[in-house]
């Protein structure tokens, strides 16, 4: 399973450090089996995290559509590409607040995958992930609109159901679910066919809550 935080526009690098404290003395004593965890902070902490951070991977909330060149405040895959393994590409909180099209979604996924970054493609309609049939071997975390922030998840069957006919667009496609998972759904969740993982926004920004989430998919 692979569980993703994402911090978002939150955290100061004081509360980052304390995260991380927390973070790393549960990483450091207990083994993982089953869990790959992934932190996702803001571009300016991502250093941070590489140098601090044990037994985790870290990753980007965005990564630009440009490579290099006159693109002012831009960071790019052939930047990112020494410091992250994975850039979350897509949220619905990019495409609604930032204007991201599939087009631009694939662009900046495209050039993940040529720098060997594991894109982590959000989608929250079966046409977004349609428009992304030409991959192989991307993440794709279904991420329904109203599940998002809102304390309430999508339904079992909804997630199971739409996870497959993602899979069936893209069969090398892990799936992950992202929308209001807490360490108390998490477990049933992760029983679902077809799901690898979560993409978890708001319990990951508490890292007990996360490492709950981490321990009850390690199981
Ligand atoms: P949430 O956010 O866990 O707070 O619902 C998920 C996401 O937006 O990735």
């Amino acid at each position: 399973m692979i569980i993703i935080a994402n911090w978002k526009l939150n955290l100061t690098l004081a509360e980052i450090k304390s995260w991380v404290l927390e973070f790393n003395a549960f990483s450091s004593s207990y083994s993982l089996n089953k869990v790959t965890p992934v932190i996702c902070p803001s571009f300016i902490y991502v250093s941070y995290l590489k140098e601090n951070l044990l037994n985790a991977h870290i990753g980007t909330q965005d990564s630009s559509e440009f490579l290099e060149g006159e693109y002012t405040g831009e960071v790019s895959a052939k930047q990112l590409k020494d410091y992250i393994s994975y850039s979350i590409i897509g949220h619905s909180e990019r495409r609604k607040n930032f204007s991201e099209t599939d087009d631009i979604v694939q662009k900046k996924a495209r050039l993940c995958v040529e720098h060997q970054i594991t894109p982590v493609i959000c989608v929250s309609a079966l046409e977004q992930a349609a428009a992304l049939k030409s991959f192989r071997d991307i993440i794709i975390a279904l991420e329904p609109l109203e599940n998002i922030g809102s304390g309430i998840p999508a339904k079992p069957e909804f997630i199971e159901d739409t996870a497959k006919k993602i899979v069936d667009i893209i069969p090398s496609a892990k799936v992950l679910y992202g929308g209001s998972v807490t360490a108390e759904n998490a477990k049933g969740f992760s029983k679902l066919k077809n799901i690898s993982g979560f993409l978890v926004g708001g319990e990951s920004l508490n890292p007990v809550y996360f490492i709950n989430i981490i321990k009850k998919c390690d199981m």
